[in-house]
């Protein structure tokens, strides 16, 4: 595993413009389920169907009552995954990740995560290409605003600016990414020339096609998880172990070269 690191450690000194790529296996060891693998909250519970968002835009209404309802009721993907990230706080893979940002050594984190914590852990350039759970945000205008102190008293909440439909800020099965969202992701993954992936199973799209993307255009990619995954064969460097531990060891080699060669 050393020899990975100093490898990645010499990819990312060397690198202009290097990305991180999260997923959910970042934040297990923040006490946070995966959704895929064992113990992920899709293996045991099921994933939800491609056509969530339909359902939500058919009645918006009865799909807010449901939700509220498996908020407060235990056994359920929503319940559990609600219960996890209340009492989640950042971890050392997070810091970390914040830290490298903070060395100039990383440029920006996309992250499919929702639960806020690559922000909480101190990273700044954070695109949530999933969305943020702890937001609302609204079909109409796009406008989002936390969660947590409105007033979700009439059901389906509005919007006070345009009137549109409030939803969930998390991008539902079938959504479409938001547009400046996504714009804003691949203009990341088009400029960097590094990418560290950690903690995804590359399952989903569009996150999944971008390390491809940048390997295409000369990108050397970095892949932390304990697990091989569909990602794997595209990584230049290949990291097996749980992202709290790779990712300080990997900090600490990163900023050791940075000081060998001041
Ligand atoms: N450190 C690093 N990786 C880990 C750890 C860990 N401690 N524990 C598990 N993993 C890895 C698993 O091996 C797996 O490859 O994290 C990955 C988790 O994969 P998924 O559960 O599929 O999560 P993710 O890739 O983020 O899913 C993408 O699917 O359902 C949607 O919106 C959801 O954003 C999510 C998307």
């Amino acid at each position: 595993m050393n020899e990975a690191i100093e490898r990645a450690a010499g990819i990312l000194t060397g690198a202009e413009y290097a990305i991180a790529l999260t997923g959910a296996g970042l934040s297990v060891e923040s006490g946070i389920p995966s959704f895929r693998g064992p113990g992920g909250l899709w293996t045991r519970y099921g994933q939800p169907s491609n056509l969530s968002y339909r359902v939500f835009s058919r009645d918006p209404q009865e799909w807010w009552e449901n939700r509220l309802r498996d908020e407060a009721t235990p056994d359920n993907p929503t319940y559990d995954l609600k219960a996890a990230v209340d009492a989640a706080e950042p971890n050392a893979g997070h810091i970390a990740l914040a830290e490298l940002e903070s060395a100039g050594l990383l440029k920006s984190v996309i992250t499919q995560n929702v639960d806020g914590l690559h922000g909480r852990a101190g990273s700044g350039k954070v695109l949530e290409i999933h969305g943020n759970r702890n937001y609302l945000r609204c079909v109409g205008c796009g406008k989002r605003q936390p969660r947590e102190g409105y007033p979700i008293t009439d059901l389906p909440p509005t919007c006070a600016e345009c009137g549109g439909v409030i939803k969930l800020d998390t991008v539902m099965f079938g959504e479409p990414i938001p547009a400046t969202t996504l714009a804003a992701c691949v203009a990341e993954v088009q400029r960097c020339d590094a990418m560290l992936l950690v903690g995804t199973s590359g399952a989903v799209n569009p996150a999944a096609q971008f390390p491809l993307v940048a390997r295409e255009h000369g990108a050397h990619i970095i892949e932390v998880n304990p697990m091989p995954t569909e990602l794997t064969g595209a990584a230049d460097v290949v990291i097996t172990g749980a992202a709290g531990d790779i990712l300080p060891a990997l900090l600490s080699a990163t900023k050791n070269r940075v000081n060998e060669t001041d």
